[in-house]
């Protein structure tokens, strides 16, 4: 998308661009916005679908290319990175950003797929104990996953996949809590909501889970790499995460999974050769020695082209630090609403986001009847936006590569384009759901 028309022309200065500026010039993290691939006049608010490329990103899979091209085979033990250790380095380094120990993390795999293999192993019905407890607000391919598990179990989902219902697109975790009775087995649910940017209270919801006899388990997609976690002290049993939102680690590339060490023991139901106790791997055995904790729930040969680049990309999160992140996020996000309340009302948009910023992420969502209209109308003006029907329109100020002045920016854009109607000419995408 190029820049096209803008809505900046004479820009007054007024006290909120200053603040904008003020903050910054102090912000402690502005430097790294230079290490991404942004491009001028386009304001990236997606980065909670597609985190942008790194220049570090780029360069890690280059000299991934560079070491198939002069080594081929020998670059599995003699790359500059390794890769036959690749995975299992990417693993310890982000088990610091959930709150785990490095070998209850396993970087394998795809989000979903994930779920699947942990729930498949986890989700063992016993006695009144039947019941798998999600809610309505998950992203559907872990809705998709939940029901195939209870079937997978002989089970019927109409009966044993409960699945709490909203509030005006939110979650209660009381209503979370009062679900995991006596009946439920295992629970799931999303860290940070896809819609709403809803964060919930993992520590909260751990310890009610311990207390009733449910194991819990978390997909923190919208949530690593932009909020700290404390899953081990949390006690979670469980967690799959996406790393191509905020961990910037590229379209599709490889999932993360963490399993408490609590469960080390359990046997992966899906055995793979990759799994395996590296000391043993090429003893090429016929029975499984798995690896100890997590790594073992790795299955095949892991994409090293997409490994390289969530490397790097977690390097960058190592070095500016998930707390001054997450501190940033919440600045950024608590501008946008103040922003948003002040510049927008009137124009029909009511925020879907909690106000409290422990119950925020990274995003914000801005809920508007004309929403899908209003959303490709952004896209003409600039700025990069999702939709989610109904009437989602979701900002994400990535903190990385964010400037409190972008934010700015998105909102007298949107004013502007709303005061002069601009958004009733712009077409719904085909595909878009109204
Ligand atoms: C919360 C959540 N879970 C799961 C997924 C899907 O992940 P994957 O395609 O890796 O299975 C997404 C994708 O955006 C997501 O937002």
């Amino acid at each position: 998308m190029s820049a096209g028309p803008t809505l900046d022309d004479d820009l007054p200065l007024d006290d909120d661009l200053l603040e904008a500026r003020r903050r910054d010039a102090s912000d402690p993290l502005a430097a790294f916005r230079r290490r991404f691939y942004t491009r001028d006049g386009v304001l990236y608010m997606d980065g909670n679908s597609l985190g942008l490329l790194s220049r570090d990103a780029e360069a890690a899979v280059q000299s991934a290319l560079a070491a198939w091209r002069d080594q081929a085979v020998e670059g599995w033990t003699g790359a500059p990175e390794p890769w036959f250790t690749m995975a299992e380095r990417v693993a310890a380094r982000q088990a610091a950003l959930v709150g785990a120990a490095p070998d209850e993390v396993a970087v394998t795999g795809s989000t979903t797929a994930n779920l699947h293999h942990l729930l498949l192993a986890l989700y063992r019905p016993r006695g009144r104990r039947t019941r798998l407890v999600g809610d309505v607000l998950n992203f559907p391919s872990d809705l998709y996953a939940l029901e195939a598990q209870v079937r997978r179990a002989g089970l019927d989902p109409s009966r044993d996949l409960i699945l709490v219902g909203d509030r005006d697109g939110l979650l209660d975790e009381d209503d979370l809590i009062a679900a995991m009775d006596e009946r439920a087995a295992v629970a799931v649910f999303s860290s940070v909501l896809y819609r709403s940017g809803q964060l919930l209270d993992m520590a909260r919801l751990a310890a009610a889970a311990r207390e009733r006899g449910v194991l819990i388990g978390f997909d923190l997609s919208h949530s690593v790499g932009v909020v700290p976690h404390r899953l081990s002290d949390w006690g979670v049993d469980f967690a799959v995460w996406c790393n191509y939102k905020y961990v910037n680690g590229g379209p599709g590339t490889v999932a993360g999974l963490y399993l408490n060490r609590r469960h080390h023991g359990l046997v992966p139901p899906l055995t793979g050769w990759w799994g395996s106790d590296k000391r043993r791997q090429f003893e090429m055995l016929s029975t499984f020695v798995p690896a100890e904790g997590a790594a073992a729930w790795q299955v095949s040969t892991p994409p090293i082209l997409s490994l390289a680049p969530l490397e790097a990309a977690v390097g960058i999160l190592e070095e500016a630090g998930i707390e001054r992140i997450r501190a940033k996020s919440l600045a950024l996000t608590e501008f946008l609403l103040d922003l948003v309340d002040r510049h927008l009302a009137g124009f029909g948009f009511r925020v879907g986001t909690p106000r409290e910023p422990h119950r925020r992420g990274g995003h914000v969502a801005l809920r508007h009847p004309d929403g899908a209209r209003i959303a490709a109308a952004l896209r003409l003006y600039g700025v990069v936006p999702d939709f989610r029907p109904p009437d989602v329109i979701r900002l994400a100020p990535s903190p990385l590569y964010t400037r409190f002045e972008d934010v700015w920016l998105v909102v007298r854009r949107l004013r502007a384009m709303m005061e002069q109607r601009l958004h009733l000419q712009a077409a719904v995408p085909e595909g878009t759901v109204t």
